[in-house]
């Protein structure tokens, strides 16, 4: 009994595959998420992330495989048998009813008694703040209500999955902000399992139990936020994942007298102590890659494994933080400090980063060496 209860909201994904015609979407996507799981699925325009949802709600041909909800096998179900609650960018909600009408209608076309569809309204209405706005139209909404009454939509269905195709992009960067910590805290009180798409890194961070980072229809790194940030799996990950993004020097391995050392130009990296995955290869082409807040520059850098020296170019203040552009062996790699810090000036400075915030990727196969 416990079994099947711990599955009761679960969804398995066996083989995935979708294909229009000769272009295939989904290469043969196998994913597991967990009962109350709050997965989120990220990656850029294309990729295939509302496709995969798509295929869990049951909108769209599938070409191979299969979909468990719970348990059960949904491949062939229509969506409204899946107990699910989509929620989408646009909010598509009736323009003529009010708020009130607006989340019970779907109830009343199920012909759920009108006591109960009261009772469920007023606790989605509770959730979500929206009491206040019962009696409005959509029209007099702003949008960060009427999204927040298309989430009310789904959940006042009593579902079991809740799938949300970029519920935010159409909103403000501060609306898009407040809406996010609401999701998270329904999430929260709910603990229904949810597939949130987004091509917004922050909010993949913020939100995720686990991130699925998504690239030409497959699945590239399935982990924990803070793992996929700090050991991206390939290249593309680790580009995809950061704002601003990582730096990377392309350069070659060479075998130094205390180890395995990267040399980009006359700038040289000792990668003692490197948790390489195989043997490193002398003479292997490789870009080494660093994040821009793992950088310190000037007295900081001082106590650093690895020492290099930059030119700064720029310096781009962004409130809390400031961004130090510079270059590095002809390349481009920026640096971010503290804006209370004393700011570089033009030309030569001192940088600085520990081997542990490193990360290698082999050049011909993007792998994470
Ligand atoms: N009905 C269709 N016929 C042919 N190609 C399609 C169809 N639907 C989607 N595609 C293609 O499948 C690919 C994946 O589309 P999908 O909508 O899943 O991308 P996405 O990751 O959600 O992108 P976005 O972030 O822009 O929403 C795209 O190249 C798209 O053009
Ligand atoms: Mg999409």
């Amino acid at each position: 009994m416990t079994a099947m209860l711990a599955r009761a909201n679960a969804i398995e994904l066996r083989g995935l595959k979708v294909a229009y015609g000769a272009m295939t979407v989904l290469r043969s996507v196998d994913l597991d998420i967990g009962e109350g799981e709050f997965l989120v699925l990220l990656g850029p325009s294309g990729c295939g992330k509302s496709t995969l949802l798509n295929a869990v709600a049951g909108l769209g041909q599938i070409s191979e495989g299969q979909v468990f909800i719970g348990g059960d096998n949904v491949t062939w179900k229509q969506p409204k048998d899946r107990h699910i609650g989509m929620v989408f960018q646009s909010y598509a909600l009736y323009p003529r009813m009010t708020v009130r009408k607006n989340l019970a209608f779907g109830l009343m076309m199920q012909r759920v008694p009108k006591a109960e569809i009261d009772a469920r309204v007023a606790e989605a209405a509770r959730i979500l703040h929206l009491e206040p706005l019962l009696e409005r139209r959509p029209s007099d909404l702003s949008g960060g209500q009427r999204q927040r009454v298309a989430i009310g939509r789904a959940l006042v269905k009593n579902v079991k999955v809740f799938l949300f195709d970029e519920p935010l992009s159409n909103l403000d960067a501060k609306l898009r902000g407040e809406l996010r910590v609401e999701i998270k805290r329904l999430h929260r009180d709910l603990g229904t399992t949810m597939i949130y798409v987004t091509h917004d890194q922050i909010e993949a961070l913020t939100l995720a139990d686990r991130v699925a980072v998504m690239k030409d229809g497959v699945i590239q790194q399935l982990d924990r936020p803070d793992v996929v940030y700090a050991t991206p799996e390939n290249r593309f990950v680790a580009g995809f994942i950061g704002a601003p993004g990582m730096n990377f020097l392309p350069g070659s391995l060479e075998t130094g007298t205390d180890g395995p050392v990267f040399r980009a130009g006359d700038v040289l990296v000792p990668l003692a102590g490197y948790p390489f995955r195989g043997p490193p290869g002398a003479g292997r082409a490789v870009e080494l890659g660093i994040r821009p807040e793992h950088v310190r520059l000037g007295d900081a850098a001082a106590g650093q494994a690895i020492r290099v020296e930059p030119t700064v170019d720029l310096v781009e203040p962004m409130g809390a933080d400031a961004l130090v552009w510079t270059t590095l062996a002809g390349h481009p790699f920026s640096v971010r400090v503290n804006a209370e810090e004393t700011l570089p000036g033009k030309g030569p400075v001192t940088a600085g980063f520990p081997v542990a915030r490193v990360s290698l990727f082999d050049v011909g196969s993007g792998a994470r060496l």
